[in-house]
Parts: structure tokens; sequence; C-alpha cells
């Protein structure tokens, strides 16, 4: 069996060209890596490829990045539909597709079969540990949650996630992955509902909807809080506008059919918005009003 080693990552091939999967391709082509963004709907590479173009852009222009190093990353930097042959010569596996344990399940068979054998298959979810996932490959020690935050050009930590099965190599390559990539690992030692960021994060948005909710402060002022007393650079309506109401839902109910812990369900307001069709800054309502830019109306 063929070791994984960081010495031995050249190629990386990223799964699902939606924000998340993009950006981690874009951040892994900046760091020096060649990249392959794989997904079934090829609109969505389009889009992925001008999404990036406009945010390296502004990059530029804010002085933030010189314009050679991101025509070099895109130069590193293939986009395609054809997962067998992205595949068949990429070192490392970041999966970014939608977070469904069937089509994990799928991807990663497939994935397994046409991987080189030192290749690690490391999926981007938040919900979904990958022992669920592992074994549907014949490299569970291979096998690991590498989980980015949103935006992930931006944010700086990726939680590395063991599972029973996950090799030593494994770990410490994915972790120094992170590293070469301008990012900051945090190692779980075992696998836990939610990871450590999101529990964290969820602790406070139920807190944050629990005193609205019992109208103690409006959202704006809970927020305020936050950002004033806290320092946070986002309130917790905001970031779930941010990040999808929709997002929130389905993590909760997630956590909910994992344990049967009633308490762990969504929250009546934010039900109540997910029905609505209410889902934040992509909808352009959620706790806020977004234009078509995504900008809030009337706001900071
Ligand atoms: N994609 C890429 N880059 C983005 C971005 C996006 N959607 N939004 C903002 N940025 C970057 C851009 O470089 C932007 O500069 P620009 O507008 O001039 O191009 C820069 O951030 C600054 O943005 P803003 O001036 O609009 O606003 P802020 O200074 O508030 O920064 C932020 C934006 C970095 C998103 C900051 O508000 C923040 O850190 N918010 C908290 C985000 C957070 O908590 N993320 C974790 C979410 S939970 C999660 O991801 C878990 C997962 O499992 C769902």
């Amino acid at each position: 069996m063929a070791e994984p080693r960081i010495e031995n990552v050249r190629k990386i091939l990223v799964v699902g060209a939606g924000a998340m999967g993009s950006q981690i391709g874009m951040v892994c082509a900046l760091a020096g890596y060649d990249v392959a963004v794989q997904d079934v709907d090829e609109d969505a590479l389009k889009k992925a490829q001008e999404q990036l173009k406009d945010r390296m852009s502004r990059n530029v222009e804010k002085g933030r990045i010189e314009q050679e190093k991101v025509d070099a990353a895109f130069d590193r930097m293939t986009f395609t539909p054809d997962l067998q042959g992205a595949v068949a010569d990429a070192d490392y596996v970041i999966e970014a597709a939608v977070e469904r344990l069937d089509v994990k399940r799928e991807i990663f068979a497939e994935l397994d079969e046409a991987a080189p054998e030192h290749a690690i298959l490391a999926t981007n979810s938040s919900t979904i540990v990958s022992s669920r996932i592992a074994d549907a490959t014949k490299r569970p020690d291979r096998v690991c949650n590498m989980h980015f935050f949103n935006p992930a050009l931006v944010m700086k930590c990726v939680e590395v996630v063991r599972n029973p099965e996950t090799s030593d190599a494994t770990i410490e390559t994915a972790v120094e992955l992170t590293r070469r990539i301008g990012k900051s690992p945090v190692v779980l030692e075992k696998e836990v509902s939610g990871f450590v960021a999101n529990r964290i994060l969820g602790a406070l948005m139920d807190e944050a909807v629990d005193l609205y909710e019992a109208g103690v402060s409006s959202f704006e002022d809970i927020d305020t809080a936050c950002k004033t007393a806290l320092g946070h650079p986002m309130g917790p309506f905001e970031l779930m506008d941010f990040t999808g109401i929709d997002v929130n839902y389905h993590v909760r109910m997630d956590r909910y059919e994992d344990t049967g812990d009633e308490s762990m369900k969504p929250k009546k307001s934010v039900v109540e918005k997910y029905e609505k069709g209410e889902l934040g800054r992509k909808t352009g309502k959620g706790w806020y009003e977004y234009d078509e830019q995504g900008r809030r109306k009337g706001g900071s």
C-alpha cells in the first residue's frame, strides 16, 4: 500500500464547483498546486470561473495580490465535467459536492476506482463525518474530513477530522497541506457531529435566536452586541444570511436526526424563514434585505 506523503502532492482535484469548491480550488492554485475543479454541471463550472475572476480582480485592484500571481494560479487550474479523467493523476482530492450522503458515497466509490493508490480522498462536508463515506472505498485509511469555512478564500481555519480508520500518514499529510495553502489546521482526533467551530457557532446562534424569540432584543441589536461587545466581524443573524438560512435549517435537522435530541431541531423563527424561502443574501431576503449584488439594503 502506498502511504500518502506531502512531497507527492502536486495535483489536487476539487469535486464540486459551488462557492466552497471553487474557492478551495483557487486557494490551492494560489499556493502553487495544479488544480482541477470538477462538476457535472457545466453552467456551474462557467459561473465558478467568472466569480473567481471577479473576486481575484477585486483583490488585485485593492493591492492584496499581484496580477502575475493571479494569472499564474489560473494557468494551473482546469475546470472539467470529467471526474474519472481528472482523478486519474490527482494526488489529493477534496470533495465539496452537495451535502447528501448517497451522492458523496457514489462520488467516493468512483474516485477510489480511478485515483492513484497514494491519493487521499478528503471531504469538505460540515455535517457528514468521513466514516460514513470511507467504507464506499477500498482505502478507508486515506479518507478524512477537511472542513473549510465560508468564504474559503478568506477564512483561515480548516478542521482536519480523523475517522477510526484514518492513518497517521493521512492526518499528517492533510495537516501539512493545510499549512502549505496558507490555512490554520485544527485537528479533531475523533468524529463529533458539528466538529469544533460549528458546535461553538451553533451555541451562539441558539442563544441569539432564543433572546430574539423571547422579545429581549431585536435581531439587529443582538448583531450589534456581538460585533461591538465581542468583536465578531458579523453578528449571528448577519452570518445566517451570509451562509444561508437553509444551511442552518439542514444542519440542525441532520443533528436532530443523528441524535434524536429535540433541542437540536431548528428554532421556530428559522423554520418560518426557511418555509417562506427567505434564505438570506442568495434570495434577497433573510433576516435583512439585499440588493442584486448581495449588498445589504439600508445597512452597513
Ligand atoms: N467570497 C470571497 N471573498 C469574500 C466574500 C465572499 N463571499 N465576501 C467577502 N470577501 C472578502 C473580499 O476580499 C472582501 O473584499 P472586497 O469586497 O473588497 O472584495 C473582504 O472579504 C472584505 O469584505 P467586506 O468588506 O464585504 O466585509 P468584512 O470586512 O466584514 O469581511 C468577511 C467579510 C471576511 C466575510 C467577514 O465579515 C467575516 O469574517 N465574517 C464571518 C464569516 C464566518 O463566520 N464564516 C464562517 C461561517 S460558518 C461556516 O463556514 C461553516 C460551514 O460549514 C457552513
